[in-house]
């Protein structure tokens, strides 16, 4: 099931992000984007009371970008991470979005290969993006929202 995360999610979000990030974000930037970022998103995959994968994104007028997203390690291969992206792609079509972007670090193929497989084009890269110094490149995908609106 996916669904809204809420606080309560957070123990295990937390989890899931020590896991899959060097860096991540802490406890209390999650409940910023639940409880007060207007523009935020967050969702989460739960099977059986455990949240096995999460994806947040934003919604700014017609933009949308997405701001993380991970699978619980013994839960990859699964197609959680198609199914969050899924929601959210149609999430964002729902709300007239024309576009959704994101930043990857270069060296994160299997990112890197899911954005691809769901039609984002790399745009450019920007140098140096991340704190310890690895360049992310930039991809965007166009949204079912009509620009000219
Ligand atoms: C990237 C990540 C979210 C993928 O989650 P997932 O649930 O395992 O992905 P899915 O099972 O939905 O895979 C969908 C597609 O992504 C690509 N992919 C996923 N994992 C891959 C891997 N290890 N190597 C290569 N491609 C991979 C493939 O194209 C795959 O399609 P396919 O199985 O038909 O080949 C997960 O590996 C993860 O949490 N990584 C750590 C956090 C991270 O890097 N987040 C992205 C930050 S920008």
């Amino acid at each position: 099931m996916i669904r809204d995360m809420i606080f309560d999610d957070l123990d295990q979000v937390m989890e899931i992000g020590i896991e899959a990030f060097q860096m991540h974000w802490k406890r209390k930037d999650f409940e910023y984007e639940i409880k007060e970022n207007e523009f935020s998103h967050m969702l989460v995959y739960e099977e059986n009371h455990v949240i096995q994968g999460m994806i947040g994104y934003y919604i700014l007028f017609d933009d949308a970008q997405i701001t993380t997203l991970a699978v619980r390690k013994e839960a990859q291969n699964k197609k959680i991470a198609t199914a969050l992206m899924n929601q959210m792609i149609e999430n964002c079509n729902h709300e007239n979005c024309s576009v959704v972007s994101l930043e990857v670090r270069k060296s994160n193929l299997a990112a890197k290969k899911l954005y691809e497989k769901f039609g984002f084009i790399e745009m450019n890269i920007r140098k140096g993006y991340y704190e310890d110094g690895e360049d992310a490149i930039f991809m965007m995908k166009a949204l079912g929202g009509n620009i000219n609106e």
